[in-house]
């Protein structure tokens, strides 16, 4: 039994909205009544994925690298004027990138992992905040990791660039309370995506015997504690990271 939280006539910006936790939250805020900006650098799958979502109601497609300030700036420019306005913000987009030992870790790879996730994370929420920050209302939600909080082996960059994210959201956080804009983040052990699926063969025995509850999670759990996250009812959370581990808190 799924309860709606009222995101009626909402205007959303999903990015990585084309597959895994991205794809659940667009389709979680869709049933909510939540129109739905849908943002993925992968053109095919994002089409496939406007299809299937259009169906649940009104949706948007920009095909974009959410690392490319230029590009970011255009869309949401575009779903402001397509929507007029956007109220949520939420930030999939991600890679898992190369698990190799630090000291023979690329640095091209450093850069690239870093600018998807936290250069992207911020660039997404600059745009977006100025917009709610003008009309008094907003919520953003981005996704950090486990790998933030305690660190992934072979994984500096992605661990680092998590770990950037819970900062910048909680900066964002204190800077943004008195404005009527929260910030919150996700951070989740392995969950049953292509990105998560792709973790499990490197990290698969051992992460899941780390897990209390003894599974991977589900998107559609991840997208049920976004729901809640985006709606006007979670009025006095903000600047919290919430653990979504199957029981493993962290702080
Ligand atoms: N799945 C997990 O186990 C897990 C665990 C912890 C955190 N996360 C985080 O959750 C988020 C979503 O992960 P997922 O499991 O849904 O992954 P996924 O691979 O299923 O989907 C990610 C989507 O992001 C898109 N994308 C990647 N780089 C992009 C870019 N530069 N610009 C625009 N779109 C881009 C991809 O095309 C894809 O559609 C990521 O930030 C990930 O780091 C995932």
């Amino acid at each position: 039994m799924t309860t709606e939280y009222d995101l009626a006539g909402r205007k959303a910006i999903v990015t990585g909205a084309a597959k895994g936790i991205g794809h659940a939250v667009a389709e979680r805020f869709l049933k909510s009544g939540a129109k739905v900006d849908i943002w993925d650098r992968d053109g095919k799958a994002l089409a496939a994925a406007a299809e299937e979502l259009s169906k649940l109601g009104p949706v948007h497609p920009c095909v974009l690298d959410v690392a490319h300030g230029h590009e970011v700036e255009g869309a949401v420019d575009d779903a402001v004027d397509h929507w007029g306005g956007i109220d949520i913000l939420v930030t999939c987009a991600g890679v898992l990138g190369q698990v190799c030992p630090t000291p023979d870790y690329p640095e091209d790879e450093w850069h690239r992992i870093i600018e998807i996730h936290l250069t992207g994370t911020f660039l997404c929420a600059r745009a977006a905040s100025r917009h709610m920050l003008e009309q008094g209302y907003g919520r953003i939600v981005t996704l950090s990791s486990d790998s933030g909080k305690e660190g992934t082996p072979n994984m500096p960059a992605y661990s680092a660039a998590k770990a950037g994210i819970i900062g910048l959201t909680r900066g964002m956080a204190r800077e943004f309370a008195t404005r009527g804009v929260t910030v919150n983040a996700i951070s989740p052990t392995i969950i049953d995506t292509e990105m998560g699926r792709e973790a499990a063969k490197d990290f698969g025995e051992k992460a899941l015997s780390r897990i209390p509850m003894k599974r991977y999670g589900q998107p559609e759990e991840i997208a049920a504690m976004i729901a809640w996250l985006c709606s006007e009812e979670a009025s006095f959370t903000s600047g919290t990271i919430f653990d979504a581990t199957g029981g493993r808190s962290h702080y």
